[in-house]
């Protein structure tokens, strides 16, 4: 049986959902009453939704979930987080706390430079094109300028633009690199109307370049985007504190535990296999803030990973010390973030967490964002060199196991009572349930 279809995009919502059910489901109606059952009530705003994005058929839950208590700068701040994972919340709200309790986070913004590139061929040498782009320079201003007026009176706008020779890597091929400042927008598409239009402007004046004609000269222009890579959009964010006053459990000096933890960060430092799973813990409670206020997760993964790489060795992005008796713990994240524009004005949810974080501006957005990370770093690092991390993250886990074996509200207060305090394994929480039930 063939499954291809044509013109599917072109069905009602309710044709699709028809199709797929007949197509690929033993039980159509079932399949059916799946998908239609996370349809909002509310038209208006399940037409949003389908509206996001093509061939919609239902929405996708995530819980949207707040972790309180972040002092940032002095500043406190109750972070909205959307992430499936049971202890990620519990990690950054705990670690938050015992931040707020030493001083806070310190943040700092480094630079907010974005990065765009056209990508191009040229046939001639070097220094030809080179002659003819600073004959032509400044026209990539100009004709651009209708799209940059706006992003100028907000005091953003196209900040360089470069030629670089590529030709030692690739025949013929040269790029011209832009900077730009994109303020409070995260600046994609502002980016790459820009870009697209210097790749007009540059075939243009080529065509009109009389030594490039007298040569027959020509450029043939590959691509034009930005870059995820945003080595120079970095925030710093920090804590301190005396080593003795770093643990607040009996079981481990605070000293010994400072040591620790920086021991821990320094082998995730040096060995890529740590330094992907420590940094995927930053990213636990990264890309939970990213989702929550609307950004891009994927360019921020992409641009922060490659920033963990810069040096030719993948490593760890945070960073600890303990000199003279104090522990610094921090980290440098690139973080190319927007409070305006894209799914910012729209989202209901979006909206609701830049309410309650203050409407940050997109700088503050970094600093917040940066501070979550850093919190669920030092969460994840504390519970592996203490208790390991299954305790914590099992307490968490517990519920969706109970969930699975659709345990009864009784069966769960009875389950919860009789794992306070031991081991938990997913076989143990089974059997255990199941005695119950016996
Ligand atoms: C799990 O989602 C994240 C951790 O593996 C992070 C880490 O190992 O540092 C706990």
């Amino acid at each position: 049986m063939t499954q291809n279809i044509k013109g599917f995009s072109k069905l009602t919502k309710e044709e699709k959902i028809n199709w797929i059910a007949q197509t690929y489901f033993s039980n159509p109606a079932e399949a059916k009453t799946v998908i239609t059952q996370y349809w909002n009530n509310n038209e208006e705003l399940q037409k949003l939704h389908d509206e996001f994005i093509e061939n919609t058929l239902t929405n996708f839950y995530l819980p949207y979930g707040v972790a309180p208590n972040f002092l940032i700068n002095g500043k406190s701040y109750t972070i909205p987080m959307a992430i499936e994972e049971s202890s990620v919340v519990a990690a950054a709200s705990k670690a938050a706390k015992f931040w707020s309790e030493r001083s806070g986070f310190k943040t700092t913004i480094i630079d907010t430079e974005k990065i765009g590139q056209v990508h191009f061929l040229f046939d001639g040498n070097a220094d030809e094109l080179e002659a003819f782009f600073d004959c032509i320079k400044a026209k990539f201003w100009i004709d651009t300028d209708e799209f940059t007026k706006n992003m100028q009176k907000r005091g953003g706008g196209i900040v360089n633009i470069q030629l670089i020779n590529k030709t030692h890597e690739l025949e013929h091929y040269y790029q011209l690199h832009a900077t730009f400042n994109t303020k409070d927008s995260m600046g994609a598409n502002f980016i790459n109307t820009c870009l697209e239009q210097f790749a007009k402007t540059l075939v243009n004046e080529a065509q009109e370049y009389t030594p490039f004609l007298k040569e027959n000269r020509t450029i043939q222009v590959i691509m034009s985007i930005l870059s995820n890579y945003v080595p120079n959009c970095l925030v710093r964010v920090e804590v301190s504190s005396p080593v003795d006053n770093m643990s607040d459990d009996k079981s481990i000096e605070g000293k010994e535990f400072a040591e620790k933890f920086a021991t821990a960060v320094k082998i995730a430092e040096i060995e890529p296999y740590r330094a992907v799973t420590h940094n995927k813990g930053i990213m636990n409670g990264i890309d939970a803030v990213v989702i929550a206020t609307g950004n891009d997760f994927r360019a921020i993964e992409a641009g922060v990973h490659a920033f963990a790489g810069k040096d030719g060795q993948y490593s760890s992005l945070s960073h600890a010390k303990i000199e003279n008796g104090i522990f610094t713990f921090w980290m440098d994240i690139p973080l190319a973030l927007g409070t305006i524009g894209g799914l910012t004005s729209l989202h209901p949810l979006v909206k609701f967490s830049l309410e309650m974080l203050g409407k940050p501006s997109a700088e503050e957005l970094m600093q917040i964002i940066a501070a979550a990370g850093l919190a669920q770093n030092f969460a994840a690092v504390r519970s592996l060199t203490t208790t390991g991390i299954q305790k914590g993250h099992m307490k968490m886990h517990i519920m969706n196991i109970l969930n699975q074996h659709h345990a009864t509200k009784e069966e769960k207060l009875q389950v919860l009572e009789y794992f306070k305090d031991t081991t938990i394994s997913h076989s143990l929480v089974v059997d255990y349930l199941e005695s119950l039930r016996s």
